[in-house]
């Protein structure tokens, strides 16, 4: 699926920017392949806009915020956050026709960031009651672009499997095998998944979940919010929680907005966040590197790959990216080279060995 092609994840809200990014003026945002420029209204709440002004498409990114408006870099036209052209200097006098303006979209601030939907959203913003707990503090982590699929990155997040081969300062050093997962079912926003793993600590993990056990089992907790967010709650023995939202927000096909905001409900006198964001950047850092070298169309059909026990996440998430899909009458789209595709026969006994799905 090449995810930034597909009409249906334009019904969606994505996180595109800190909000605070916007007072220093407009902010350029690419979202599913679509341009957008993103500023403060006349009540200081972020507007989002198409980046192309309707006279000549110039790019609005280029001009200036002025009272609310976005004014344009090259002969002045400026418009509200409904897009509407609310001023053509060169004709103070005249009508604005109302067929004047820009696309706006759907836009909101949440969680210190700007939420955008293309097209009118099917969901609101999923609900994360820690970010606003008085128990818990927030530390923004990472914001960067990464240059993967948004579907390869969200899976990942559910792969039991990679922690032994990608990560240095994640999981079982020891045994390849992961701990089944305990609970993996769908919900009306995407699916829980419920994990626990086996891991060995250093360093970089005793700053940054206040621990010194050499083993620990980390009991792991995920909501999948459709199409590409996620809540992780880490629990440790020590009582920390450590609950991270991630957004693998699609920027085109093949590149992403990694956001990730951690709430805990310890505080800067038990762990420095600077030893959280050294975990979480390494940590994230590996991932990075592998994901940006798979090919970023990843097949709804499960049997053009090849899978194992720990890739139930990742097939429950196709079945519902196709649902999705079909809910819209969307089309997958896909490119012309997909490796190694399997003939029937092949097809056919991962069929079988899939059959407890
Ligand atoms: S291109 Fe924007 S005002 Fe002319
Ligand atoms: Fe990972």
């Amino acid at each position: 699926m090449l995810v930034a092609s597909q009409s249906a994840l334009r019904h969606f809200f994505y996180p595109v920017c800190p909000v605070n990014k916007l007072t220093d003026g407009p902010v350029e945002f690419t979202l599913l392949n679509q341009s957008i420029v993103l500023w403060l209204d006349q009540n200081n709440q972020p507007a989002a806009a198409e980046n192309r002004c309707c006279h000549r498409w110039s790019k609005l990114t280029k001009g200036k915020v002025i009272d609310g408006a976005i004014h344009c870099p090259y002969h002045g036209w400026a418009f509200a956050n409904t897009g509407e052209c609310i001023k053509i200097p060169q004709h103070p006098e005249r009508p604005i026709p109302s067929n004047y303006c820009i696309k706006s979209y759907k836009c909101q601030s949440r969680y210190d960031y700007v939420w955008v939907a293309l097209e009118d959203p099917i969901m609101p913003i999923p609900e994360i009651p820690e970010f606003e707990s008085n128990e818990y503090r927030v530390i923004h982590l990472e914001n960067r672009a990464w240059q993967c699929s948004s579907l390869t990155a969200l899976e990942n997040i559910f792969d039991t499997a990679h922690h032994h081969f990608v990560h240095q300062h994640l999981g079982d050093k020891v045994n390849p095998v992961p701990i089944p997962p305990t609970i993996i079912e769908k919900t009306p926003y995407g699916m829980f998944f419920k994990s626990d793993m086996y891991n060995y600590g250093n360093k970089l993990q005793y700053k940054a979940w206040n621990i010194r056990d050499k083993e620990i089992v980390l009991k792991r907790e995920f909501h999948w919010y459709m199409p590409f967010l996620v809540k992780m709650t880490l629990s440790l023995p020590n009582n920390l929680k450590n609950v991270t939202l991630l957004s693998f927000t699609p920027m085109t096909n093949s590149s992403l907005q990694w956001i990730n905001i951690v709430m805990r409900n310890d505080t800067e006198e038990n762990v420095k966040a600077s030893d959280v964001i050294q975990l979480g950047m390494t940590i994230s850092y590996e991932d990075q590197d592998i994901l940006e070298n798979v090919l970023p169309d990843v097949p709804l059909n499960i049997h053009e790959q090849c899978h194992m026990e720990s890739d139930r996440p990742s097939i429950l998430i196709r079945k519902r990216f196709t649902a999705l899909l079909s809910e819209f009458g969307d089309i997958e789209q896909r490119t012309d080279c997909i490796p190694n595709k399997l003939d029937e026969q092949i097809s056919n006994k991962i069929k079988h060995k899939l059959k407890v799905f």
